[in-house]
């Protein structure tokens, strides 16, 4: 007679022999990774004196080419700059209330324009992500303090057309402000932007936990005295945004005190850059141009890739920007179901992807000029693949074979 245990183990190994062996999933691919040192991670330190904070300004003036009439204020983040920046340009003009910025871009920008008490006026966008020359110029009008030309995900407009924008505001006694937090490029212009905002967040191309700068021609006695009324940052707070940064997108498995980093997030108030992010910001700026030529060269790769899937190339029509700089490549599809259902093929690889935006006319109050229908369009159907230039030839190779596998089949199938 056979034992009842052993009928019971021959069954089992039988059912173990045949079921299938549960697949391992691939590894994560995250969007962002963090290159900070474990060393800094576990001891962030950075003096807080002015020699740091002037060697940091001489060297963004470099790079970015700023004259001697323009002041550069270091502060705690990009919308802070934009803060600054318009509270100095509305007490120029009081008259005018209206801020003029395109309904794509990103959100922090709303508050900065509330908060000074202005009227936030929205322009479409096209499927480049920017809007044209003609979409802002149309907007001006005598109650237009400022149009916020943003460059984004390091797309921007010909030279030859922001000159054109700067000189119809300069008509219409209208700022124009350039919105540089997702691009590096300088404005080789005929003429410079009265303000350019820059920031220095963490998925941003200058990396620190935090930071943004103003860089504004003239009312430079005005900004200055604003900004000694800010506050200093106390010192955990970009210590704690760098041990979150780098615990998230850094080492999987270690925890994260959400509620810890949610308190150390002081840098969108009325704050000056901290020292650390100051000492995280020149490093970074230090290493931009071999940044930017990885970033590029994956742009390429990542472009040709594209090129070859019919499903994606017929939307994604543009090349990618001659410069590109940002972390993110934004890939437009032809409808939402199948801008799903390249969620889930990227994910099911390991991929994490980035939503993007909602128009912010859709969210925020204020006022339309015209239908804003490409916008509104493109928000349902767009997903940001990894750009960074941390990628390693593995990452890149694992993107570039998602981006040519992917198809059409599953829905077609339905
Ligand atoms: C285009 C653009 N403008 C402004 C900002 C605001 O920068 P920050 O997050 O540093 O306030 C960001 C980023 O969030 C951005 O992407």
């Amino acid at each position: 007679m056979i034992p009842y245990a052993s009928i019971v183990r021959r069954l089992y190994g039988a059912v173990r022999a045949t079921a299938p062996r549960p697949e391992t999933p691939p590894e994560p691919l995250p969007f962002h990774r963090s290159d900070w040192s474990a060393e800094l991670v576990a001891q962030p330190t950075a003096e807080t004196t002015p020699d740091a904070r002037a060697a940091f300004e001489a060297q963004f003036r470099e790079t970015y080419g700023l004259q001697p009439d323009t002041t550069v204020a270091l502060v705690g983040s990009g919308r802070t700059s934009l803060d600054l920046g318009l509270s100095v340009l509305r007490q120029a003009r009081p008259g005018r209330r209206k801020v003029v910025l395109p309904t794509y871009c990103c959100s922090a920008l709303i508050q900065p324009i509330a908060d000074n008490g202005l009227t936030a006026v929205f322009i479409d966008t096209t499927e480049q992500l920017i809007s044209t020359r003609d979409q802002y110029v149309e907007a001006l009008g005598p109650d237009v303090l400022a149009v916020i030309v943003v460059n984004l995900c390091g797309r921007r407009l010909p030279t030859e057309d922001m000159d054109a924008i700067i000189r119809a505001c300069r008509a219409a006694g209208a700022y124009a402000i350039e919105d540089n937090c997702q691009d590096t490029t300088r404005h080789h212009g005929s003429d410079a932007f009265d303000a350019s905002m820059y920031s220095f967040g963490f998925a941003k191309p200058i990396r620190a936990t935090a930071g943004g700068a103003l860089a504004i021609r003239g009312h430079g006695e005005v900004a200055a005295a604003q900004l000694a009324g800010y506050a200093d940052q106390p010192d955990h707070a970009p210590a704690t945004r760098l041990r979150y940064y780098a615990t998230r997108y850094g080492w999987p498995n270690n925890e994260i005190d959400t509620a810890e980093f949610s308190a150390a997030r002081v840098e969108f108030g009325r704050v000056k850059m901290s020292a650390l992010d100051i000492t995280l910001a020149q490093e970074s700026l230090r290493r931009l141009p071999a940044a930017q030529a990885l970033v590029n060269s994956h742009s390429q790769e990542i472009w040709r890739a594209i090129q070859q899937n019919v499903v994606i190339r017929p939307r994604t029509a543009a090349a990618p920007p001659p410069r590109n700089t940002f972390v993110r490549w934004p890939i437009i599809l032809p409808s939402p179901d199948i801008a799903n259902l390249f969620w889930s093929h990227m994910n099911a690889l390991g991929i994490e992807l980035e939503g993007m935006y909602k128009p912010l006319h859709l969210t925020y109050e204020g006022e339309k000029i015209g239908k804003l229908a490409v916008a509104e369009s493109i928000y349902t159907r767009i997903y940001n693949i990894p750009n960074r230039a941390n990628l390693d030839r593995d990452a890149l190779s694992r993107i570039i074979s998602a981006l040519r596998s992917f198809s059409t089949d599953r829905l077609d199938a339905r």
